[in-house]
């Protein structure tokens, strides 16, 4: 009886041990450095009691660089699984008070265990990252390390929603482990990203640049797109997960979660009749017609700093988790552009495979004209749109709110890419081009030998829009399906999305298509 005392009071003192992670010092410099520790990131993270943990006794191999006397309590990351609102979810969370969250080969191995274990059981993986990157005493024990966790990231793709938190460094070739998975939230001023460095950057290029502008959450949010979410604090960020997980499906086998809502989907909205200007020409925000949609108007931007042309997110209709995609005419007038492409093909696709209905909302007068655009690549940039769309086997809607003009009315889920259902406002204009571009160049000898080139122009156009802007020579086509009244549209969308939810639709059996990137 004494004996097992004696065994409990040891597990416990080295329970103890491991659970002050890099000690007393090193944690007062975290939340110095305004961050949490490993531990308090994932009691916010997780319902409170819900964390079981794994591997606590892990120890590193490594024997170089003295390495042989460092004890690396948890070896640098807390691992195991625990549930968001009941949901389970897989989650690992490196601990930078030691080692400074640095991922040697026995790290590696605790992450890797919890990848396999979420695929293996189907439910989500989230990791909060905070690491100064390989641990540089291990070299290439480390380095194999990163690559056993970038294969178990690629095969979970698609398979179970994978999160990545950056809420520290992530430099060098760690970024890629969150660049494989789905979603990257960024936290301000804190958390930073890049390949090299910036002493690196300026012994080879020259350039002078400091960390946060090299790599932040506010580049990676506004200009690079790698961020899908930019957080003001760990709180923050750690709430907004949360957020997130309460959309997605635990596998690709399962549906969104269903949330009954308390808002009719026989609601009527009159105020969209005035939303929309009727003039093509005149700007306006296309979030105000999807919150006056969706359910209770909540609706989860993502990526909502890059490519702000088109808005892409995650609401309810009718208490189905539907995914948005919506042309924004206060940016770029809601053309498509490279990192427009981008942006919204990625996140249809993370849709098809985890069975969230899309709705795309349609006002756009083209791709961006440009030798920019041209030479950067938007002709396979802007594939990956069609490609994402036509591969998509989930519901797919369309509503053409205004423009919906050659190429990028194609792109914007329309009847031949496969969309289930496409309805128009009647303020549609569906043609080939804008009616601007269409008569200067099918009337240019009339326009140039009238008396009044002006004049004829204008009527020109005028007779143009008048024949072709409109739905209704689409609709005649069948190629639109209904033409509504924008105050009843949340009640046809709901009534759609009903009897649509069960839909089922294969495609040929191949290893894998060949994705334009
Ligand atoms: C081992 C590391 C480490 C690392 C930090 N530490 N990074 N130990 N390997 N990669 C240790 C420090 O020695 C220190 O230990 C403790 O962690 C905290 O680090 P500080 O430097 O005191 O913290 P801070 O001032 O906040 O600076 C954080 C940092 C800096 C910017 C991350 O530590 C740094 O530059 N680290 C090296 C980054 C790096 O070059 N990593 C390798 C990238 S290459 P003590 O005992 O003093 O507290 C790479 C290849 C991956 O990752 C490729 C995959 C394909």
């Amino acid at each position: 009886m004494e004996e097992i005392k004696v065994r409990l009071a040891d597990l416990e003192a080295r329970r103890a041990k491991i659970i002050s992670g890099g000690g007393e010092e090193r944690i007062k410099k975290q939340h110095a450095a305004g961050k949490l520790t490993a531990r308090e990131r994932l009691n916010l993270l997780l319902d409170p009691g819900s964390f079981l943990e794994l591997d606590q006794f892990v120890r590193h191999r490594a024997v170089d660089f003295g390495m042989q006397a460092v004890d690396a309590p948890g070896e640098g990351v807390v691992t195991g699984s625990g549930t968001i609102n009941g949901q389970q979810v897989y989650v690992y969370a490196q601990d930078f008070t030691v080692l400074g969250g640095s991922l040697g080969e026995m790290h590696a191995a605790k992450i890797c265990k919890i990848i396999d274990l979420a695929l293996k059981t189907g439910v989500p993986v989230i990791g909060l990252n905070d690491s100064g990157g390989a641990r540089i005493q291990e070299g290439v024990a480390a380095l194999n390390g990163y690559g056993e966790i970038f294969r178990r990231n690629t095969h979970a793709s698609g398979v179970i929603p994978q999160i990545a938190a950056i809420m520290g460094p992530c430099a060098g070739g760690a970024v890629y482990s969150p660049g494989l998975m789905d979603f990257i939230f960024m936290v301000d001023r804190t958390s930073q990203m890049f390949i090299t460095g910036p002493q690196v950057i300026k012994a080879v290029t020259g350039e002078e640049v400091n960390p946060e502008e090299l790599g932040g959450a506010s580049t990676h949010s506004s200009k690079s797109g790698v961020a899908h979410f930019h957080c003001h604090t760990e709180e923050d960020c750690l709430y907004l997960i949360r957020t997130l997980m309460g959309y997605l499906p635990a596998n690709n086998l399962e549906d969104p979660p269903y949330l009954s809502s308390n808002d009719p989907p026989e609601r009527l909205c009159p105020n969209l009749l005035n939303l929309v200007p009727v003039d093509p020409n005149k700007a306006y925000d296309v979030k105000e017609v999807i919150h006056g949609l969706v359910d209770n108007g909540l609706f989860l931007e993502i990526q909502a700093q890059f490519a702000p042309n088109i808005v892409i997110g995650l609401a309810r209709l009718n208490g189905f988790v539907t995914g948005i995609i919506a042309n924004q005419p206060h940016y770029l007038a809601g053309c498509l552009d490279i990192n427009a492409a981008d942006k919204a093909a990625r996140f249809v696709r993370f849709c098809d495979a985890f069975n969230i209905p899309l709705l795309t909302l349609v006002d756009t007068p083209g791709y961006l004209p440009g030798i920019e655009q041209e030479h950067g690549g938007i002709i396979r940039h802007g594939a990956k749109l069609l490609y994402a769309y036509s591969e998509a086997t989930v519901p797919k809607m369309t509503l053409i709110l205004r423009k919906a003009y050659g190429g990028a009315y194609l792109a914007m889920c329309s009847r031949s890419l496969g969309a289930d259902y496409v309805a128009a406002w009647p303020t549609a204009e569906i043609a080939v081009m804008g009616p601007e571009g269409a008569a200067n160049i099918i009337f240019r000898e009339e326009i140039k030998q009238a008396e009044d080139p002006v004049q004829t122009r204008q009527e020109k156009i005028a007779a143009y829009r008048q024949k072709f802007a409109n739905p209704y020579i689409a609709a005649g086509l069948g190629i639109v399906d209904a033409i509504i009244d924008p105050g009843q549209t949340r009640r046809e969308l709901t009534r759609l999305l009903q009897r649509l939810v069960n839909k089922r639709e294969t495609r040929p059996g191949k290893k894998h298509g060949n994705f334009p990137v």
